[in-house]
């Protein structure tokens, strides 16, 4: 049955790409949690979904021109109203340091398909490293020379390249990177495209799916997983469709 991953967090009710989004998403029972990274000036991993600072934080800016300290002042709730406690940008060590108190699969997505961040592949590799995550990390990007770069860097860390466009071939991108799976926005993603990508043992990883009926077309295709903003709600699915199945 499909694996469940909330998608920055459970950022459906809580601040997106926040502590308190992965701490929530942990206690509804979902598989793992997917986040994005940028990088400041002074080279910090930080987890935030845009290039700048604006739709998500009480202040303005260029992620890439700021730094650490600069983004770490800021209140990220913004795109849930004012949050009460003032959640701030997490950094990707933070969260590298809580995944040791629970089991969670981490996909960490490098956004580095509009800024280039030069070196970031190598520098999130070594903080998996540090921290022994390499079993419980899935790596992915939008852009696919970062993907192979990432294969060539490390041949046995999780991959996969994410795309959102129709057209795409998801088979032939995935092997095209060298990737163990590939993550597909739900819209452009068609029941035989994904029947070649199992047969060739690809699993397919769709994004982002917070409504029924497509939570349960996709489980009962046999979709390897699912990012979900609403990961509460996916886990309910999913628990009703295993009952089905028992009886
Ligand atoms: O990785 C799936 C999804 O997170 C990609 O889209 O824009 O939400 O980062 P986005
Ligand atoms: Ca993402």
């Amino acid at each position: 049955m499909s694996q469940i991953f909330a998608h920055r967090g459970a950022s459906g009710i809580y601040p997106e790409n926040t502590m308190k989004a992965f701490k929530e998403a942990e206690k509804s029972g979902c598989d793992g949690i997917e986040l994005d990274v940028q990088r400041t000036k002074d080279g910090a991993l930080v987890i935030i979904h845009d290039e700048t600072v604006n739709r998500t934080t009480d202040g303005r800016g260029i992620v890439a021109e700021m730094t650490q300290k600069q983004i770490r002042s800021l209140d990220a709730s913004y795109n849930k109203k004012k949050w009460f406690s003032n959640p701030k940008i997490p950094l990707l060590d933070e969260v590298f340091e809580w995944l040791h108190t629970n089991e969670l699969i981490c996909n960490v997505e490098l956004k580095n398909d509009k800024v280039r961040y030069e070196g970031m592949e190598e520098e999130v590799l070594q903080k998996i490293a540090e921290y022994g995550l390499s079993e419980r990390i899935i790596l992915s990007s939008f852009n696919p020379d970062s993907i192979s770069l990432l294969r060539e860097l490390d041949s046995a860390i999780s991959i996969a390249p994410i795309y959102s466009k129709k057209g795409v071939n998801p088979l032939l991108l995935a092997t095209s990177t060298c990737a163990n799976a590939v993550h597909a926005n739900y819209r452009v993603m068609t029941p035989a495209l994904m029947d070649s990508c199992q047969r060739m043992n690809i699993p397919v990883r769709l994004y982002t799916l917070n409504h029924e009926p497509k939570i349960s077309k996709w489980m009962l295709a046999g979709l390897s997983g699912i990012i979900t903003d609403y990961p509460e709600r996916v886990v309910k699915i999913r628990e009703t469709i295993l009952k089905g199945k028992m009886e």
